[in-house]
């Protein structure tokens, strides 16, 4: 189980529990179950209005490496948020994308802080 806070600064922050390890549960598809306003349109990648901040909930624990899809990438280096630069140094050093799509993302086993 891993526990997954929303916040953003127009709602009050929610914290709930995810099913992690599913290979299908995005954190799009979890905010959607719990009545979460995080905005999406398209739900495959492609528009980038799902774009979110995922931290470690404490700012301290080291997070899990994630592999971006060469969409995913795409889309962040259009809204400006990755250059290329910084994703062969996450492919390099394993480290996660402080941005991503929430549509995109799958949830893990961790405990996340995710800003909308
Ligand atoms: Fe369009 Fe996620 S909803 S990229």
């Amino acid at each position: 189980m891993a526990l997954v806070t929303f916040s953003s600064p127009d709602y009050k922050d929610k914290t709930v529990y995810a099913v992690a390890g599913s290979h299908t549960e995005t954190l799009l598809k979890l905010a959607k179950e719990h009545k979460i306003p995080v905005h999406h349109d398209c739900q495959d990648g492609e528009c980038g209005n799902c774009l979110v901040r995922v931290t470690s909930v404490d700012k301290k624990t080291q997070r899990m490496g994630y592999h971006l899809t060469d969409k995913e990438q795409t889309v962040l280096r259009h809204l400006g948020k990755l250059t290329k630069d910084d994703i062969d140094r996450m492919a390099v050093d394993d480290m996660p994308s402080e941005w991503r799509l929430a549509c995109q993302m799958i949830v893990r086993d961790e405990d996340i802080l995710v800003e909308y």
